[in-house]
């Protein structure tokens, strides 16, 4: 039997976009006949604790993918398996920094969203790859050099691999998203350095888990015990929702500078604790969300970056995937999701080449991209917008201070642009895009 494989698969970078592409191929036991191979530059697989929110379109992705059942042992109580028939209350919208909550939006739908740890997400993913897939920890891709008929990557250690296809799952600062930029737009070394540098929304989150014992003896009705918030108000916003069985709250306090001229993030972009007094920042808000910041010792600060879009995300024998490709802002809860729909089609794409028993990295790649690129760039444009629309700073908000009134009108017409931007998440389903990727392969 000829054991030789018939594509030789790297992925660079084990975060939650190159994990879930390993499930993928897993589940769909391509990995039976191409070899893959996952390099993560950390020396263990890690993430940073914090929340991560599932949409009901993500989360048909991550059930087809068998891993449902190992997902719901981490579920909130009181949270429910996302139903497309039953409209649950999952995002709930006040305008706070006028000293009281003023009703914005109650928001239910179908589904509802589903909250996790990030760690315990990917413990789920790691448990779903199979042990033929390779996981090489401790390996940090410095560059790479395209020949005939591979690539050689070159790692840190000075060691090096060969792939038949490779795919930039490193993130937001990725090394290969570099190589691509160069390859693409024909830049040099200097040139290639500054566009594949992050740029700056103007915002930086403070992010924090708090106890939420901590929150119930300061304030025991408090709504954010059971369901997630969004409190709005000019130039800020805080989320809060329960995680890891209500026993955290996950809590992001977001704070913007309306004049950011600079556009990329001066400093480390992400300080870790940050020793800023967040309530300095939240003085007038209302009560409820005094009692947040107030239990927000020492959170990490990070600035809320973005890649410049791409025009593909694919180009010869190299794809990119998740952060890599189309790193966004916070504001749709949408880049793990997104990171979650590549690997889901890519995988697709890679199963139906395995029938045909021919597998060209080039066409693979540019049906991925065909399908993936308007998407997930169209998902960072909204994401952009909404950020906006929770802190008061589109156009027609203008003329609104802080803790200024605003009409009932007004209001409902912000409800509708932040509901307008997520309905996708819930009213569409990925199985149209895996149609016309398989139709095109
Ligand atoms: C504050 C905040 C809140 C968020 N909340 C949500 C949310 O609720 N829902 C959601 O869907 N998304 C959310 N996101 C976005 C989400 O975290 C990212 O979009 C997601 O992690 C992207 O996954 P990824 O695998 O592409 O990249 P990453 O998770 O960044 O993983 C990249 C991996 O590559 C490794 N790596 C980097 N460079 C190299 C190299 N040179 N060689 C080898 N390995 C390398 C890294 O160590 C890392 O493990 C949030 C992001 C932030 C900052
Ligand atoms: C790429 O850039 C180099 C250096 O600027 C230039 O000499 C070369 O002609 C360019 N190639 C293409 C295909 O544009
Ligand atoms: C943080 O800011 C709040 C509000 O301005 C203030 O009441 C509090 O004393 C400050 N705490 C510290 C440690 O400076
Ligand atoms: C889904 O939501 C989008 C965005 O709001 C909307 O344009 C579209 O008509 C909706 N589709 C369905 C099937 O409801």
């Amino acid at each position: 039997m000829d054991t030789t494989p018939k594509l030789r698969l790297a992925i660079v970078g084990g975060g939650i976009g190159g994990l879930a592409l390993a499930v993928a191929l897993s589940h769909m036991k391509i990995d039976q006949e191409i070899q893959v191979d996952i390099y993560e530059s950390a020396a263990r697989i890690t993430q940073v604790g914090a929340g991560i929110t599932f949409w009901p379109r993500t989360w048909e992705i991550l059930k087809d993918l068998g891993m449902e059942d190992d997902l719901v042992a981490y579920m909130n109580p009181g949270q429910e398996l996302p139903s497309k028939m039953n409209p649950k209350l999952a995002l709930c919208y006040r305008k706070s920094d006028g000293g009281h909550n003023i009703m914005i939006s109650d928001m239910a739908f179908p589904g509802g969203s589903i909250t996790f740890h990030r760690a315990d997400v990917q413990q789920v993913l790691l448990k779903h790859i199979s042990s033929r897939v390779r996981i090489y920890l401790s390996k940090r891709l410095a560059s790479y050099h395209e020949f005939p008929d591979g690539i050689q990557l070159r790692f840190k250690d000075g060691e090096s691999a060969i792939c038949d296809m490779l795919i930039g799952a490193d993130g937001i600062n990725s090394v290969v998203r570099k190589g691509f930029l160069k390859k693409v737009y024909n830049l040099s070394e200097p040139e290639a350095t500054e566009a594949v540098r992050p740029l700056w929304s103007g915002t930086v989150v403070y992010r924090s888990l708090i106890d939420s014992n901590a929150i119930r003896r300061s304030m025991p009705n408090h709504p954010t015990l059971g369901k997630p918030m969004t409190y709005c108000g000019k130039h800020k916003h805080i989320i809060t929702y329960p995680v890891s069985q209500g026993r955290l709250i996950n809590t992001l306090a977001f704070v913007s500078d309306p004049h950011a001229e600079a556009i990329h993030f001066e400093g480390p972009s992400i300080i870790n604790p940050s020793l800023d007094n967040v309530s300095s920042f939240f003085k007038h808000w209302s009560k409820e969300v005094r009692c947040i910041t107030d239990h927000m010792t020492k959170p990490s600060r990070w600035g809320v970056e973005m890649v410049r879009p791409l025009e593909t995300y694919s180009v010869g024998r190299i794809t990119l995937l998740g952060d890599a490709a189309h790193a966004m802002t916070t504001h749709l809860a949408n880049g793990a999701s997104q990171a979650i729909e590549d690997a889901y089609i890519l995988a697709h794409i890679l199963a139906k080449a395995s029938t045909q028993g021919i597998f060209s990295p080039e066409k693979i790649g540019a049906i991925y991209s065909t399908i993936r690129q308007p998407f997930s760039n169209a998902v960072a444009k909204a994401s952009l917008e909404q950020g906006r629309y929770y802190e008061f700073s589109t156009a027609e908000f203008e003329d609104v201070a802080e803790g200024d009134a605003v009409s009932q009108e007004r209001l409902r017409g912000l409800a509708k642009e932040i509901h307008d931007r997520m309905e996708w998440m819930w009213n569409s389903s990925i199985s149209g895009d895996v149609q016309s990727a398989l139709s095109m392969a």
